[in-house]
């Protein structure tokens, strides 16, 4: 029933390219956002521990009365878990409140390289454990920069499946995006419409309107054609349908070049920056 395509994972694994994001969804609505999501045609949810709402993703994936391998679903160890033994028990906390027995895709939230004494290369030895012993399909990273990257290709046997980062028009993240493409890394771009800051850009706008599109799903097909993973948030019905919408058009070479020099470099970030961001929840 889904146009979504999959992209090819390092590890043999597919991810489905368009996915639907939790972050900021009240706990107690997120059930039935869930469900609405799976019900418009989305297979591939994207929560974490640190968004408070891994329950109600569960239960609207058993809601929608779809099979558990229908539904790729991807959790992020929180920050302050990153020692062994802790990361071993918020697996196990991930998998309580998701109530499944694997989720398809872990990751280490941010590197967080100026805690733990910068050793985020012991939680990655765990995060192979989980791959191991299949509680996680695939294994990846978030908020990774270069030097992170090189340092676990240096230390450890596992490349990471994806790489999560902050990649929009206004945040092209470029070198991390070559670094990955590079390395066989899928980008999986977070904040993929900046929140909707990018929506009101006059050439985003200009462009939408030439190709009979909303400024929303110029971006996400601009994200599809460059090979990203995107999963845009929304409570709002008509904007979940909107957002899933983008397998029936086609930017051209030159759509596609004026959306990428908006890039505003750092100046664009919106979220923390991944070298200095060091936040334990409470
Ligand atoms: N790994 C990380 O560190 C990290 C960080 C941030 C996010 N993420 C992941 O990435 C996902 C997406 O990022 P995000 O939630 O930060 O931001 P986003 O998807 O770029 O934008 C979500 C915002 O845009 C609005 N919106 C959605 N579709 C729209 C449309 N068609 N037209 C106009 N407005 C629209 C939503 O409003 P309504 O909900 O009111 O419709 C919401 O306010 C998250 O949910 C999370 O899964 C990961």
């Amino acid at each position: 029933m889904s146009d979504v395509p999959s992209i090819d994972l390092n590890d043999g694994n597919r991810i489905p390219q368009l996915g639907f994001g939790v972050f900021q969804i009240d706990p107690a609505d997120t059930a039935e956002t869930v469900e609405r999501a799976l019900a418009v045609g989305y297979r591939h949810i994207d929560t974490a521990e640190m968004y408070g709402n891994e329950a109600g993703v569960g239960e609207g994936v058993r809601a929608s009365g779809l099979g558990r391998d229908e539904v790729f679903i991807t959790s992020k160890l929180n920050n302050g878990h990153h020692e062994p033994d802790d990361a071993r028990r918020a697996m196990d906390g991930t998998l309580t409140e998701l109530g499944t027995d694997h989720v398809d895709l872990f990751l280490i939230h941010w590197p967080l390289p100026t805690r733990y004494d910068g050793d985020f290369v012991s939680t990655w030895r765990v995060m192979e454990e989980f791959k191991a012993d299949g509680r996680a399909r695939s294994i990846g990273v978030s908020n990774f920069q270069v030097d992170h990257l090189e340092r676990l290709a240096a230390e450890t046997e596992t490349v990471p499946a994806v790489n999560q980062i902050e990649v929009h028009p206004y945040l092209l993240n470029q070198e991390v995006s070559d670094y990955c493409h590079g390395a066989g890394i899928a980008v999986e771009a977070w904040s993929p419409i900046a929140q909707g800051r990018v929506l009101d850009d006059e050439t985003i706008g200009e462009i939408a309107e030439k190709v009979g599109r909303t400024p929303a799903q110029v971006v996400l097909r601009w994200h599809v054609q460059r090979g990203n993973v995107v999963f845009p948030k929304s409570e709002t019905p008509e904007r979940i349908e909107e957002n899933f919408a983008i397998f029936d058009f086609a930017l051209d070479d030159a759509e596609m070049a004026r959306i990428s020099e908006l890039d505003r470099g750092e100046d664009g970030r919106t979220g923390p920056h991944p070298d200095t961001f060091a936040m334990i929840p409470g």
